[in-house]
Protein backbone atom coordinates (compact mmCIF):
# COMPACT_ATOMS: atom_id res chain seq x y z
CA UNK A 1 0.00 0.00 0.00
CA UNK A 2 1.00 3.45 -0.53
CA UNK A 3 2.46 4.98 3.06
CA UNK A 4 1.81 8.46 1.78
CA UNK A 5 -1.80 7.83 0.78
CA UNK A 6 -2.72 5.17 3.75
CA UNK A 7 -1.04 8.12 5.91
CA UNK A 8 -3.23 11.08 4.53
CA UNK A 9 -6.14 8.50 4.89
CA UNK A 10 -5.36 7.73 8.04
CA UNK A 11 -4.95 11.68 9.02
CA UNK A 12 -8.57 12.58 7.25
CA UNK A 13 -10.13 9.91 9.03
CA UNK A 14 -9.42 11.80 12.54
CA UNK A 15 -11.86 14.01 13.40
CA UNK A 16 -10.18 15.23 17.25
CA UNK A 17 -7.30 16.92 15.96
CA UNK A 18 -5.48 20.18 14.62
CA UNK A 19 -1.98 18.33 15.57
CA UNK A 20 -0.29 15.18 15.23
CA UNK A 21 0.55 14.95 18.63
CA UNK A 22 -2.83 16.01 20.04
CA UNK A 23 -4.09 13.48 17.57
CA UNK A 24 -2.92 10.72 18.77
CA UNK A 25 -3.72 11.66 22.84
CA UNK A 26 -7.33 11.76 21.89
CA UNK A 27 -7.51 8.97 19.34
CA UNK A 28 -5.53 6.54 21.69
CA UNK A 29 -8.75 3.78 21.20
CA UNK A 30 -8.23 3.85 17.47
CA UNK A 31 -6.09 0.70 17.87
CA UNK A 32 -8.36 -2.64 18.87
CA UNK A 33 -6.93 -5.29 20.64
CA UNK A 34 -8.21 -7.67 23.09
CA UNK A 35 -7.79 -6.22 26.43
CA UNK A 36 -6.25 -9.25 27.76
CA UNK A 37 -3.00 -8.19 25.56
CA UNK A 38 -3.96 -5.06 26.55
CA UNK A 39 -3.35 -5.37 29.94
CA UNK A 40 -0.20 -7.48 29.62
CA UNK A 41 1.43 -4.70 27.68
CA UNK A 42 0.80 -2.30 30.56
CA UNK A 43 2.52 -4.53 33.04
CA UNK A 44 5.01 -5.06 31.25
CA UNK A 45 5.45 -0.85 30.59
CA UNK A 46 5.34 -0.31 34.02
CA UNK A 47 7.62 -3.24 34.58
CA UNK A 48 10.07 -1.11 32.56
CA UNK A 49 9.93 1.94 33.92
CA UNK A 50 10.42 0.36 37.45
CA UNK A 51 13.58 -1.09 35.66
CA UNK A 52 15.11 1.57 33.16
CA UNK A 53 14.27 -0.33 30.49
CA UNK A 54 14.48 1.73 27.48
CA UNK A 55 11.10 0.46 25.52
CA UNK A 56 8.88 2.66 23.46
CA UNK A 57 5.71 4.39 24.89
CA UNK A 58 2.52 3.01 24.67
CA UNK A 59 1.87 5.97 21.89
CA UNK A 60 4.79 4.87 20.01
CA UNK A 61 3.99 1.38 20.31
CA UNK A 62 0.34 2.00 19.15
CA UNK A 63 2.13 3.73 15.74
CA UNK A 64 3.74 0.92 15.09
CA UNK A 65 1.58 -1.49 15.64
CA UNK A 66 -1.04 0.99 13.12
CA UNK A 67 2.07 1.76 10.58
CA UNK A 68 2.16 -2.25 9.91
CA UNK A 69 -1.43 -2.67 9.43
CA UNK A 70 -1.65 0.47 7.71
CA UNK A 71 1.14 -0.76 5.25
CA UNK A 72 -0.07 -4.15 4.71
CA UNK A 73 3.55 -5.25 6.13
CA UNK A 74 3.99 -8.76 6.22
CA UNK A 75 7.66 -9.34 6.63
CA UNK A 76 9.04 -7.29 9.20
CA UNK A 77 12.69 -6.92 11.19
CA UNK A 78 13.44 -5.31 14.43
CA UNK A 79 16.55 -4.32 15.66
CA UNK A 80 16.51 -4.23 19.07
CA UNK A 81 13.99 -6.52 20.85
CA UNK A 82 14.92 -5.49 24.72
CA UNK A 83 12.31 -7.17 26.81
CA UNK A 84 10.00 -7.79 24.00
CA UNK A 85 7.86 -4.75 24.62
CA UNK A 86 7.62 -3.24 20.92
CA UNK A 87 8.05 -6.69 19.16
CA UNK A 88 4.77 -7.34 20.73
CA UNK A 89 3.20 -3.92 19.47
CA UNK A 90 4.56 -4.98 16.53
CA UNK A 91 4.03 -8.95 16.26
CA UNK A 92 -0.06 -8.28 17.11
CA UNK A 93 -0.08 -6.23 13.90
CA UNK A 94 2.07 -8.51 11.79
CA UNK A 95 -0.51 -11.55 13.16
CA UNK A 96 -3.55 -9.16 11.87
CA UNK A 97 -1.63 -8.86 8.46
CA UNK A 98 -1.03 -12.84 8.09
CA UNK A 99 2.66 -11.58 8.86
CA UNK A 100 6.19 -12.33 10.73
CA UNK A 101 8.69 -10.81 12.56
CA UNK A 102 12.82 -11.01 12.92
CA UNK A 103 13.43 -9.65 15.98
CA UNK A 104 17.60 -9.02 17.33
CA UNK A 105 19.19 -8.08 20.13
CA UNK A 106 22.74 -8.64 20.95
CA UNK A 107 22.17 -9.16 25.01
CA UNK A 108 21.27 -12.16 26.58
CA UNK A 109 19.08 -11.58 29.33
CA UNK A 110 17.06 -9.63 27.16
CA UNK A 111 16.65 -11.80 24.36
CA UNK A 112 15.53 -14.53 26.66
CA UNK A 113 13.10 -12.24 28.22
CA UNK A 114 11.40 -11.38 24.96
CA UNK A 115 11.26 -14.71 23.97
CA UNK A 116 9.18 -14.92 27.56
CA UNK A 117 7.17 -12.30 27.29
CA UNK A 118 6.05 -13.20 23.20
CA UNK A 119 5.13 -16.11 24.83
CA UNK A 120 3.22 -14.64 27.74
CA UNK A 121 0.98 -12.48 25.02
CA UNK A 122 0.61 -15.76 22.67
CA UNK A 123 2.09 -14.45 19.87
CA UNK A 124 5.69 -16.25 20.09
CA UNK A 125 4.76 -18.34 16.83
CA UNK A 126 4.48 -14.71 14.99
CA UNK A 127 7.99 -13.71 16.09
CA UNK A 128 11.38 -15.45 15.38
CA UNK A 129 13.89 -13.99 18.17
CA UNK A 130 17.79 -13.83 16.90
CA UNK A 131 20.29 -13.41 19.43
CA UNK A 132 23.53 -11.34 18.45
CA UNK A 133 24.86 -8.14 16.84
CA UNK A 134 22.22 -7.10 14.29
CA UNK A 135 25.35 -6.07 12.17
CA UNK A 136 26.48 -9.61 11.79
CA UNK A 137 22.66 -11.18 11.96
CA UNK A 138 21.69 -9.63 8.81
CA UNK A 139 24.51 -9.70 6.99
CA UNK A 140 24.49 -13.97 7.16
CA UNK A 141 20.90 -14.07 5.73
CA UNK A 142 20.40 -13.86 2.29
CA UNK A 143 17.04 -14.98 0.54
CA UNK A 144 15.30 -12.19 2.71
CA UNK A 145 13.15 -9.06 1.89
CA UNK A 146 11.30 -6.94 4.56
CA UNK A 147 8.75 -5.10 3.65
CA UNK A 148 8.45 -3.08 7.47
CA UNK A 149 11.78 -2.14 9.59
CA UNK A 150 12.18 -0.88 12.80
CA UNK A 151 15.18 0.16 14.15
CA UNK A 152 15.54 0.39 17.56
CA UNK A 153 19.13 -0.65 18.44
CA UNK A 154 22.38 1.58 19.53
CA UNK A 155 21.57 4.93 18.31
CA UNK A 156 25.74 5.56 17.22
CA UNK A 157 25.20 2.65 14.30
CA UNK A 158 22.30 3.81 12.75
CA UNK A 159 24.02 4.30 9.75
CA UNK A 160 25.59 1.23 10.42
CA UNK A 161 22.08 -0.71 10.32
CA UNK A 162 21.13 1.13 7.44
CA UNK A 163 23.75 -0.13 5.37
CA UNK A 164 23.72 -3.30 6.39
CA UNK A 165 19.51 -3.75 5.88
CA UNK A 166 19.92 -2.33 2.14
CA UNK A 167 20.02 -5.50 0.33
CA UNK A 168 17.15 -7.08 2.27
CA UNK A 169 15.06 -3.97 1.61
CA UNK A 170 11.43 -4.97 -0.52
CA UNK A 171 10.65 -2.47 -3.07
CA UNK A 172 8.34 0.39 -1.17
CA UNK A 173 9.65 -0.94 1.79
CA UNK A 174 9.15 1.67 5.27
CA UNK A 175 12.04 1.69 7.53
CA UNK A 176 11.39 3.60 10.92
CA UNK A 177 14.26 4.53 13.09
CA UNK A 178 13.30 5.24 16.78
CA UNK A 179 14.58 7.83 18.61
CA UNK A 180 15.73 10.40 16.08
CA UNK A 181 14.68 13.79 18.02
CA UNK A 182 16.10 13.11 21.55
CA UNK A 183 19.23 12.02 21.21
CA UNK A 184 20.69 14.58 18.86
CA UNK A 185 24.37 14.02 19.82
CA UNK A 186 24.11 10.17 19.23
CA UNK A 187 21.78 10.56 15.86
CA UNK A 188 23.02 14.23 14.51
CA UNK A 189 26.10 12.48 12.71
CA UNK A 190 23.23 10.11 10.81
CA UNK A 191 20.67 12.10 10.21
CA UNK A 192 23.30 14.46 8.10
CA UNK A 193 23.82 11.86 5.98
CA UNK A 194 21.20 9.91 5.48
CA UNK A 195 18.77 13.23 4.13
CA UNK A 196 20.91 12.98 1.10
CA UNK A 197 20.43 9.52 0.61
CA UNK A 198 18.14 9.30 -2.75
CA UNK A 199 15.34 6.54 -3.39
CA UNK A 200 13.73 7.00 -0.33
CA UNK A 201 10.73 9.46 1.05
CA UNK A 202 11.71 10.64 4.58
CA UNK A 203 9.61 12.62 7.31
CA UNK A 204 10.45 13.20 11.24
CA UNK A 205 7.42 12.48 12.89
CA UNK A 206 7.04 13.44 16.54
CA UNK A 207 4.93 10.90 18.52
CA UNK A 208 5.09 12.10 22.26
CA UNK A 209 6.97 14.22 24.30
CA UNK A 210 9.44 11.09 24.51
CA UNK A 211 10.68 11.33 21.31
CA UNK A 212 9.92 10.79 17.30
CA UNK A 213 10.92 8.59 14.67
CA UNK A 214 12.18 8.98 11.32
CA UNK A 215 9.71 7.23 8.50
CA UNK A 216 11.35 6.25 5.44
CA UNK A 217 9.59 5.06 2.70
CA UNK A 218 11.62 3.33 -0.48
CA UNK A 219 9.90 4.43 -3.70
CA UNK A 220 11.10 2.47 -6.63
C1 LIG B 1 16.18 0.96 23.13
S1 LIG B 1 16.33 -0.73 23.47
C2 LIG B 1 15.06 -1.45 22.50
C3 LIG B 1 13.71 -1.24 23.08
C4 LIG B 1 12.63 -2.03 22.40
N1 LIG B 1 12.60 -1.80 20.96
C5 LIG B 1 11.28 -1.62 22.98
O1 LIG B 1 10.80 -0.55 22.64
O2 LIG B 1 10.73 -2.39 23.77
C6 LIG B 1 17.74 -1.16 22.52
C7 LIG B 1 18.04 -2.65 22.49
O3 LIG B 1 18.86 -2.86 21.34
C8 LIG B 1 19.85 -3.81 21.65
N2 LIG B 1 20.95 -3.52 20.70
C9 LIG B 1 21.65 -2.37 20.57
N3 LIG B 1 22.52 -2.45 19.55
C10 LIG B 1 22.37 -3.71 19.02
C11 LIG B 1 23.00 -4.41 17.97
N4 LIG B 1 23.99 -3.86 17.26
N5 LIG B 1 22.58 -5.66 17.69
C12 LIG B 1 21.59 -6.24 18.42
N6 LIG B 1 20.98 -5.63 19.45
C13 LIG B 1 21.35 -4.38 19.75
C14 LIG B 1 20.17 -3.59 23.13
O4 LIG B 1 20.67 -4.76 23.73
C15 LIG B 1 18.82 -3.16 23.70
O5 LIG B 1 18.12 -4.27 24.25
Amino acid sequence: MNLKKSWSNYLNSLKCSSTLIRAFGECESQVSMNSELTDFLKGLKQFGIENDIPNVTERGGRFLNMLVQMTGSKSGLEIGSANGYSTIWLAEAFRNNNGKLKSIDFSQPTHESAKENLNKAGLSDVVEFYFGNALEVIKAWNDQRFDFVFVDGEKRSYWDFWEVIQPFLADRAVIAFDDVLSFPEKTKPFMEKIKNVLGFDQVVLPIDKDDGVLLMTKTN
